[in-house]
C-alpha cells in the first residue's frame, strides 16, 4: 500500500480555515450540542496503517456521507465511531465531551447503528425485534414520560405502540408479526433501521445500508434518510454514489487510510484528487 501517487494536502483545498467548506448550517434538532468529531484516528492492523490521523465531524441535524474507493478505511472508521474498534490514537467527541466508545453503551449515548448485514434475531417477529432495540433506559424515560407508572402488561404494550409506530414510519408496519427470514431482503434492512430508530438516537451510524436494494428501494431509503436528517445526525458509509450525492450535505472522502477531501457533493464531485482516488475503479456511477 502506497500513498505517494496521492496529491498531498488535496483535502485542505476544500477547507477554508478552521471550518470545513460546504459544512451544512446546524439543523435544529432539539439538541444543538450532539456534534460528534473524531479527530486524528489512527488505526494499524500489524504493519498495515488502515487509518492515519483522519479527522471528521458529523453537525446536528446534518447527513454526513463517508466515501472511498476499496479499502480505503470505511468500514474502519465506522467501527471506530462505533466503539467497536479502539484507536490507536485519536480522539472521540460526543455532546461536547471526550469519549471513549464501547458498543454497549452506544444506545445509552443516544447512538444507533445499522450493521451492513441486517442482524434480526430470527426467532422473533419483527415487532420483537424492534422492541428488543429499546434500551432499559428509553423504557423508563418512555414510561415515566408516557405513563408515569411501574410496568404492567398495560406498559408492555405501550411499548409496543411506540415500535409499532417507528415501523409504520418505515411502512414496514404490515409485516410487524412476521419473522424475518420469511421476508425479502429490502425488508429485513428496514426492520433494522426501525430497531436503530426505536430510541429516537441523536446520532445515526449507517454502514452500507444500499447493499442489496434496487434501485427503486435506494430511492425510498434515501426519501427516508432525508426525512430522518432533520432530527439527528447520520453518518452515512456508502458505496452508491447516486445515493451519497442525494441525500449528503457534506462528504468526507478516504483514500488509502487518509482524508483526501471533505467537502459538499458538489466540490466532492469537482475535486481532482477525488476523480484521481476513483480513476479505474469500477464503482456505481462514479463521482
Ligand atoms: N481486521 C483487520 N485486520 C487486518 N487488516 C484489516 C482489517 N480490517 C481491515 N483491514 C485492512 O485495512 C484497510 C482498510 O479496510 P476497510 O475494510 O476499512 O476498507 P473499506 O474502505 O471499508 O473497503 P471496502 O470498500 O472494500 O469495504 C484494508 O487494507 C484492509 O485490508
Ligand atoms: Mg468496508
Amino acid at each position: 500500500m502506497s500513498t505517494e501517487a496521492r496529491p498531498a494536502g488535496s483535502a485542505a483545498s476544500v477547507r477554508v480555515g478552521g471550518e470545513r467548506a460546504g459544512a451544512a448550517p446546524a439543523k435544529q434538532t432539539g439538541a444543538d450540542d450532539a456534534r460528534f468529531e473524531a479527530t486524528d484516528v489512527t488505526v494499524r492492523f500489524g504493519g498495515l496503517t488502515a487509518l492515519s490521523e483522519v479527522s471528521l465531524h458529523v453537525e446536528p441535524g446534518e447527513v454526513l456521507g463517508v466515501i472511498g474507493p476499496n479499502g480505503a478505511g470505511k468500514t474502519t472508521l465506522f467501527n471506530v465511531c462505533c466503539g467497536f474498534i479502539a484507536p490507536d490514537s485519536g480522539t472521540l467527541r460526543w455532546r461536547g465531551e471526550d469519549v471513549r466508545l464501547k458498543p454497549h453503551q452506544l444506545a445509552g449515548l443516544g447512538i444507533s447503528r445499522t450493521l451492513q448485514g441486517v442482524g434480526l434475531f430470527a426467532g422473533m417477529t419483527v415487532l420483537e425485534n424492534v422492541t428488543v432495540g429499546m434500551t432499559s433506559r428509553a423504557k423508563a424515560g418512555f414510561f415515566s414520560a408516557v405513563l408515569g407508572l411501574p410496568r404492567s402488561d398495560k406498559d408492555e404494550r405501550a411499548l409496543q405502540e411506540r415500535a409499532h409506530a417507528v415501523l409504520v414510519e418505515l411502512g414496514a408496519d404490515e409485516f410487524a408479526g412476521r419473522y424475518p427470514g420469511t421476508l425479502p431482503y429490502p425488508v429485513q434492512k428496514r426492520v433494522a433501521l426501525a430497531r436503530a430508530l426505536v430510541n429516537e438516537p441523536q446520532l445515526l451510524l449507517l454502514d452500507e445500508p444500499a447493499a442489496g436494494l434496487g434501485s427503486g428501494e435506494m430511492d425510498e431509503l434515501g426519501e427516508t434518510i432525508k426525512a430522518l436528517s432533520g432530527r439527528m445526525a447520520i453518518m452515512l458509509v456508502e458505496h452508491h454514489m447516486d445515493l451519497v450525492m442525494e441525500v449528503c450535505d457534506r462528504i468526507s472522502v478516504l483514500d488509502f487510510g487518509k482524508l483526501i477531501a471533505d467537502g459538499s457533493p458538489e466540490q466532492i464531485r469537482n475535486d481532482p484528487a477525488v476523480l484521481a482516488a476513483y480513476l479505474g475503479e469500477d464503482d456505481e456511477g462514479g463521482v
